[in-house]
């Protein structure tokens, strides 16, 4: 496929011939009542801007600059009129010129779509268009251009995440003392070695994939006593049963086989990031754990560059989370804010020297490897355009030259996973391979592994008879026509696409 000679209408058009697979129609479209896509865009986009407003009216309590209380005040009335437009089923509108370049494929993209009503409109599309429409109410400001809505979620949530937070710091300075000392691998044959390095591999890796259970857009569902059980060790074992594909060997296969073919040569390592807070903490914990396992020489990670879905990571989010494990005393017994609604009134509890200890243990490391240039941060607007990763070729050559140059590429969270399979009405027997177009072919140069609690319906890659048997689930969605099991959270996809086979 020649994605270059393509206008947008042309690849509009082939995605739907080539994304819809037969007897189904189109994406999933805000207008399907039996599909999350229905429940997001009626019951939660508002939610959403609700709190973006109440976030801007507490800022603005603080702010005595006449001219950015005036411009403060603009945004929280035009928030209020997207939130009236949406629940009043109105059109999409062009989005206005803010002079980023990624505003031209949102508009033509409309266009090429036809008239879009919020409740009819293709899900992925409106959803990032939401985002990025409130983006742009900033970015048309002077003094809030790069204010972030959800910020103050982002670390709140981070903070209530300490009891995890803490077992995992514990857990990590023992294994890299370790891997250090080579104590792991004393007395045991080369394959005992092996296999218990794959274990640990895969363990990392679960580690960091249910750190995906916990993001704040599906906050109005769960609440924080339930995001902390999901976070120990104990509910990640229970857990793995829920993994219903679980790829993860090919990944330390093609990781550990790098290792011995290019021993002295960079071994790079993506992770096109997900949420901040507590999930940036895992992603951290995975990329400390391949640098120090040598299973890669570097990490690049790849945040948002505009507040995405809530609690996407942003640049200053993973400056922040360093920030914070570097004095965790005063982040962690910091008093909660008094407006924020789970704030109890309980002073927290310092934290003992040991955990302190351990805590900074994984801020000198991770700020080593940062100076080192072994951990990177590298961002692109690709990752908040309105489209799915079947137009990365096309759209941005040169972000996908540079994912070529990886050994491997993980993609966190389900919007990574919406997007990487275009949001379809697939089979969920469809080959993960197949589903992802163009990435997925075996020379398309970028091996892919998808890490992703499902959170919404697209799903493939499943044995037969899989989906029949998680519908009949307590509330897997029964014989309701909804796949309800995937909505959750609580079921998980570990896909593996090997690009360079
Ligand atoms: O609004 C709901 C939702 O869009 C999910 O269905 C979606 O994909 C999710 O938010 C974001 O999840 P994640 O942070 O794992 O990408
Ligand atoms: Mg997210």
């Amino acid at each position: 496929m020649d994605f270059d000679t393509k206008t947008y209408k042309d690849l509009w058009k082939e995605g739907q011939s080539k994304l819809t697979p037969p007897n189904r129609e189109a994406l999933y479209n805000t207008s399907e009542k039996s599909t999350f896509a229905y429940i997001s865009a009626r019951d939660r986009w508002p939610v959403i801007l609700t709190g973006a407003i109440d976030d801007l009216f507490r800022t603005l309590n603080d702010v005595t600059d006449e001219e950015k209380k005036g411009e403060g005040k603009h945004i929280v009335e035009q928030l209020a009129a997207l939130k009236y437009e949406l629940q009043h089923d109105r059109k999409l509108t062009l989005l206005p010129e803010d002079g980023e370049s990624d505003i031209a494929g949102y508009n033509q993209e409309l266009e090429a779509r036809g008239p879009l009503n919020w409740f009819n409109a293709p899900w992925l599309y409106a959803e990032c268009y939401l985002y990025r429409r409130v983006n742009t109410l900033f970015t048309l400001t002077n003094h809030w251009k790069t204010y972030d809505i959800f910020a103050r979620q982002k670390m709140s949530t981070f903070k209530s995440s300490r009891p995890a937070v803490l077992e995992l710091a514990a857990k990590y300075k023992e294994l890299s003392r370790e891997l250090e000392q080579g104590t792991s691998s004393q007395g045991k044959t080369p394959e005992e070695v092996e296999e218990a390095e794959k274990l640990l591999f895969m363990e990392m890796c679960e580690i960091c994939l249910w750190g995906n259970a916990t993001d704040l857009s599906l906050l109005t569902s769960l609440t924080y006593e339930d995001i902390q059980k999901l976070q120990g060790a104990e509910a990640r074992k229970a857990a793995e049963a829920n993994i219903v594909v679980n790829e993860l060997p090919a990944a330390f296969d093609v990781l550990k086989e790098a290792r011995k073919s290019k021993k002295n040569q960079e071994r790079r390592v993506d992770i096109v990031l997900d949420n901040a807070g507590f999930e940036l903490f895992v992603d951290l914990i995975l990329a400390g754990y391949l640098l120090s396992a040598n299973l890669a020489t570097t990490v690049v990670l790849h945040p948002k560059s505009i507040p995405w879905f809530v609690s996407d990571v942003l640049p200053i989010d993973f400056m922040d989370l360093i920030s914070a494990i570097s004095d965790p005393q005063a982040f962690f017994t910091a008093p909660d804010d008094k407006n924020d609604p789970k704030a109890n009134g309980t002073p927290p509890e310092p934290l003992t020297h040991k955990e302190i200890d351990e805590l900074q243990f994984l801020f000198r490391q991770w700020s080593k490897f940062h100076e080192d240039g072994k951990l990177i941060l590298r961002p692109n607007r690709f990752w908040t355009a309105g489209g799915s990763f079947w137009r990365l070729p096309h759209e941005a050559p040169a972000l996908y030259e540079d994912l070529k140059e990886s050994e491997l590429v993980l993609f966190k969270g389900d919007l990574n996973y919406r997007k990487l399979t275009g949001d379809a009405h697939w089979d969920p027997t469809t080959p993960f391979t197949t589903a992802i177009g163009p990435l997925g072919r075996p020379d398309s140069g970028v091996r892919i592994l998808a890490f992703r609690t499902c959170k919404a319906d697209v799903v493939v890659g499943l044995p037969a008879g899989e989906d029949k048997r998680l519908r009949q689930t307590e509330n897997g969605g029964g014989d309701s026509g909804s796949r309800k099991w995937a909505w959750s959270g609580k079921w998980a996809v570990v896909s593996f696409s090997d690009g360079k086979a």
